[in-house]
């Protein structure tokens, strides 16, 4: 399977607010969102975004499930607003997006996510250049203890940092397995969460550069939604979770949103015992005055 769509019913009632309306899945990954919504609503368009070349030909292979009712476009969601213009479409009914990474992207050892993984790429866009790799062997131990302080909430940033300037003097770090040996050298596990968590997850913000392209998002929303339109997306992490809810309340108080949701809306614990995933899952909504 190459992802299981997270609270899909859940979204699909936040989302439609027009049953022939025109919406975005800006992150499409496997479709499964896409799949889920256009089933139920048999009127809707969507025009799906992803940037990874996976999702493009996982796309390509299941078109015709979609009864040409969806147009892929393989870009950075940051691009969204010049995208669209490009195709004629200056206004839709609706955004959805789900971010983070796929378990197709996470589970594929060649990809880099995952801590078996043999190579340290981390790019969910394979046009993109710079990759943990590359961040591992040539940033400095004080940009690596910051980046993972930062961007990965790591207390022992300074020591991480340091251990892999000392391991690299004696040549260069080529694996996601290497790495994590590293990091489980000077930190101990504590209850369930592996060692190395915190740090992949730092490196995975930076090589995609997640948050500025959230940022982005998040900027350009408000211009492409009807009236009435909804933008509704999902994250993972504290450090996106705290960009939407700020951009959200301060849209709100500027009168350009109505809060759907004042709290997250979260799995059920069924959802959570069938995809342990969607644990972390939060989803929030705005609706477009
Ligand atoms: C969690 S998955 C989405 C899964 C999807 N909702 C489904 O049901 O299969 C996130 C997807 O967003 C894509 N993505 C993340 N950041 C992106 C960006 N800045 N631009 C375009 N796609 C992005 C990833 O490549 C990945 O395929």
């Amino acid at each position: 399977m190459y992802h299981i769509p997270i609270m899909p019913y859940e979204i699909s009632q936040v989302l439609i607010s027009n049953p022939n309306g025109i919406f975005v899945d800006a992150t499409f990954g496997g479709g499964g969102h896409s799949a889920y919504l256009l089933e139920k609503f048999k009127n809707i368009k969507i025009i799906a975004f992803d940037w990874d070349e996976d999702s493009f030909n996982n796309f390509s292979k299941n078109q015709n499930l979609f009864e040409n009712r969806i147009t892929f476009i393989r870009e950075n969601f940051k691009n969204i607003r010049i995208a669209l213009l490009a195709r004629g479409i200056s206004e839709v009914n609706g955004i959805l997006a789900d971010i983070g990474v796929s378990s197709k992207q996470f589970d594929d050892l060649k990809r880099g996510f995952s801590f078996n993984s043999d190579c340290l790429d981390m790019r969910m866009d394979n046009r993109n250049t710079l990759t943990a790799q590359e961040i591992i062997n040539t940033y400095s131990q004080e940009s690596l203890a910051d980046i993972f302080y930062k961007y990965g909430q790591e207390y022992r940033s300074r020591q991480i940092a340091k251990a892999i300037i000392k391991r690299k003097a004696r040549g260069i770090i080529n694996t996601a397995q290497e790495l994590r040996s590293i990091i489980v050298s000077v930190k101990r596990q504590e209850g369930k969460i592996d060692p190395a968590t915190k740090v992949f997850q730092a490196l995975r913000i930076v090589v995609n550069d997640e948050l500025a392209n959230l940022e982005n998002l998040l900027d350009c929303a408000p211009t492409l939604l009807k009236s009435g339109g909804v933008f509704a997306i999902m994250s993972f992490h504290s450090l996106e979770d705290r960009l939407i809810k700020q951009n959200f309340k301060n849209n709100a108080k500027n009168g350009i949103y109505s809060l759907i949701n004042r709290k997250v809306i979260s799995p059920n614990i069924d959802e959570i015992k069938n995809n342990s995933r969607s644990a972390s899952a939060k989803l929030r909504a705005v609706k477009r005055l």
